[in-house]
C-alpha cells in the first residue's frame, strides 16, 4: 500500500504531539545522535525559490543530501510560472515527478494549497508572505537545546508582526505555560484573525499571548528577547516615513539591559543599527549563529517526518 504523505505546510495543521517529535528530531539531530545517510535514500526532492534565502534554502538541500536523498533545485527564474504556467498546473506536474517539494513564495500559503492530490508529493513550505513554519521549528529546537525544554518559557518579540511572528505564535502556543508579548509598532502587528487563533489556542495550554505597541508596558523577567529584520525579504512598506514608527522597537543595549536573565534571538539576516544594534546581535546573550546552525538539523527533522 502507497504510504501517506505528510506536509509542513502551515503549524495550525500539525497537532501538538507533531511539532514535538519534529523538534525532539531536529534536537537528536543536533546531538549527533542519528546516523545520517538512508533515511531518504532514493527519495527526489525539488528545492523551489521564488525569493532570495541563504539559510532555508541551504538547510533544507543541505539535509535533504545528507539524509541521502538527491535534489533539484529551481531559482525564481526557472519554472514556467515565470511565462505565465499556473501554481495548480506547476505543482500538479511536479507531484508527479517528485517525493517533496520545499517551496518559498511571495505569495499566500493558499496557493500551496492548491495542489489537489496531496497524496503524491509532499509540500514544505519554506516561507509564504503569510507565514514562515519552518524557521519556528528550527527556533524552537534551538530554545530546546538551550534551555532544555518549552514549557514555561517567557518571550519578547520586538519588531513587526511578520510571517516569523506569525509562526511563532502558532508554535508556541502547543506548549504549557507558554508567555510570549508581541511588541510592534502600531500599524505593523500580527494578523488578528492570526492573533485571536493563537490566544485561543493557547489558553488550552495555559500560556499567554499578547501584543502590545509601548516597550515600557512589559514585564522585565522574561528568557528570551527575539527580534526579526524590518523588511523582511526585501519587502517594502507603503508609508515612506515607516522607519520612524519602528525605531522605538530596536533592540539596543540600553533595551537589553532591562532584561538581564534574557539570551538574544534573531532568524537572520539582521541589519545592524536597524531592528538590533551590533553590541547585542555580536554580545554574549546572541545565540543568533547557534539558532542559524540548527536550521539545518531541524530541516533534516521536518525531511524526515515528512518523507522519511
Ligand atoms: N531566516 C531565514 O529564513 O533566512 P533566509 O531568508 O536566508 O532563508
Amino acid at each position: 500500500m502507497k504510504k501517506k504523505r505528510k506536509h509542513v505546510l502551515s503549524l495550525r495543521d500539525l497537532s501538538n504531539q507533531d511539532t514535538l517529535d519534529i523538534i525532539n528530531s531536529g534536537v537528536d539531530y543536533a546531538r549527533g545522535k542519528i546516523e545520517l545517510g538512508e533515511q531518504l535514500k532514493g527519495k527526489v526532492i525539488g528545492i523551489y525559490f521564488t525569493k532570495t534565502s541563504t539559510r532555508t534554502r541551504t538547510s533544507f538541500s543541505s539535509a535533504a543530501l545528507r539524509l541521502g536523498a538527491q535534489i533539484i533545485s529551481y531559482g525564481p527564474n526557472d519554472l514556467q510560472i515565470n511565462t505565465g504556467e499556473n501554481i495548480h498546473d506547476t505543482l500538479q506536474v511536479l507531484s508527479q515527478m517528485l517525493d517533496g517539494l520545499v517551496v518559498r513564495t511571495s505569495g499566500p500559503l493558499t496557493e500551496l494549497r492548491t495542489l489537489k492530490n496531496m497524496e503524491s508529493m509532499s509540500l514544505i513550505n519554506a516561507m509564504t508572505d503569510d507565514e514562515h513554519p519552518t524557521q519556528a521549528l528550527a527556533d524552537l529546537t534551538t530554545i530546546k537545546l538551550h534551555f532544555g525544554e518549552l514549557s514555561g518559557i517567557r518571550i519578547i518579540y520586538f519588531g513587526e508582526g511578520n510571517n516569523t511572528a506569525i509562526a511563532l505564535a502558532l508554535s508556541l502556543t502547543k506548549f504549557r505555560n507558554v508567555t510570549v508579548y508581541f511588541c510592534t509598532p502600531p500599524n505593523y502587528g500580527l494578523d488578528k484573525s492570526v492573533l485571536c487563533y493563537a490566544q485561543k489556542e493557547g489558553k488550552k495550554m495555559n500560556s499567554h499571548i499578547q501584543e502590545v505597541h509601548r516597550v515600557k508596558s512589559l514585564p522585565l523577567d522574561v528568557d528570551i528577547i527575539y527580534t526579526t529584520r524590518w523588511e523582511t525579504t526585501g519587502t517594502i512598506k507603503d508609508d515612506i516615513n515607516w522607519r520612524k514608527e519602528f525605531e522605538p522597537f530596536s533592540v539596543t543595549e540600553r533595551l537589553m539591559a532591562q532584561y538581564p536573565k534574557a539570551i538574544f534571538m534573531h532568524d537572520l539576516p539582521a541589519h545592524r543599527g536597524e531592528e538590533v544594534e551590533a553590541s547585542v546581535i555580536d554580545g554574549e546573550k546572541s545565540i543568533v549563529f547557534e539558532q542559524a546552525k540548527n536550521k539545518v538539523h531541524s530541516a533534516k527533522a521536518v525531511l524526515q517526518w515528512c518523507l522519511g
